[in-house]
């Protein structure tokens, strides 16, 4: 069973909007272009690790409107098994991204069917729990739902990993079944409560959140690379030189990879260089789940 994730978290369909300059408050500027790509931090972490070659289940909701059809479709197209995704009355989730002309983004979600994600849903798909070994969450689905499907997991003795994006405040209840915490800088100074402004002091903030229960932290640093923290090490691994296109899905893109290779090596330092090497490749496109890399992109992909 050494093969088989499980993704419990959010489907969105993206409206891009491409700009030359993202505007300020009370400003209008004239755009590019926009199109509908599927995303959703969940659905993208799916589709990246089933493109890497592993069987992925998946947990989540989509409204029955033409959005959830063509992102269930996305998600089919890339491998991801949708048998379990549930649609509901209602509307699928929606972001509206703005990207500019260096790849930097915005996103505004609208939840829609990704709220209605419960308790009673992760109970009813108790067997796709059992079915798999490694369950991957974010927080674009109900706080409490989260928190049940962690213990949940952590009681059928699945390796856990929270990835806590959008950024929100986390109780210890959630963070001690936490295997593998994967937060960027503000994440993990909001859910730290402390200052995150360099080396030394995101480590000390990782290390309160490893005495709560978390195992390993991986702070993405973006372009500063991925900083490792476990209780009795921390590394940085600097990140690759690519030319940005659009940084979507950059973090989603690094936990799929390093999700695809954890799974079955258990080995910390390869599977985060898979993990950079699959946002380094996710980042020179635009769009999030049809901007995932194959294996074999990934396995081609060599250091400048
Ligand atoms: O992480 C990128 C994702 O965040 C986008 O695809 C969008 O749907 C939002 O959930």
């Amino acid at each position: 069973m050494d093969n088989t994730a499980l993704v419990v978290g959010s489907i969105n369909m993206d409206l891009v909007v491409s700009t030359e300059e993202i505007p300020g408050l009370g400003e209008t500027v004239l755009g590019n272009s926009i199109t509908e790509n599927p995303g959703g931090k969940g659905a993208n972490q799916g589709v990246a690790i089933s493109k890497l070659g592993k069987r992925v289940n998946f947990l989540g909701m989509v409204g029955k409107d033409g959005l959830g059809h063509r992102a269930l479709k996305s998600m089919e197209a890339a491998g991801v098994v949708v048998d379990h995704i549930k649609r509901i009355d209602g509307t699928t989730g929606i972001a509206i991204i703005n990207v500019d002309k260096a790849g930097n983004n915005n996103i505004i979600v609208i939840p829609g069917a990704n709220e209605k994600v419960d308790r009673n849903y992760l109970e009813e798909n108790i067997d796709v729990f059992k079915a798999s070994d490694i369950v991957i969450f974010q927080l674009e689905i109900p706080l409490e739902s989260v928190k049940f499907g962690l213990e949940l997991a952590k009681k059928l003795g699945k390796i856990t990993v929270l990835n806590p994006a959008p950024a929100a405040d986390l109780d210890d209840d959630i963070l001690k079944n936490v295997d593998i915490l994967i937060p960027n800088e503000h994440e993990l100074k909001r859910i730290s409560k402390m200052e995150v402004v360099d080396e030394g002091s995101s480590v000390k903030a990782a290390r309160l959140l490893i005495e709560k229960g978390v195992k390993k932290v991986i702070v993405t640093l973006g372009a500063n690379g991925v900083l490792y923290v476990d209780e009795n090490q921390y590394k940085l691994f600097p990140s690759y030189n690519v030319e940005v296109v659009d940084t979507t899905a950059a973090g989603d893109s690094f936990i799929g990879g390093f999700v695809s290779s954890y799974m079955v090596e258990k080995n910390v330092e390869a599977a985060i260089e898979r993990g950079q090497k699959t946002a380094a490749l996710c980042i020179q496109r635009l769009g999030a789940q049809n901007a995932m890399p194959t294996r074999q992109e990934v396995e081609g992909f060599k250091r400048i």
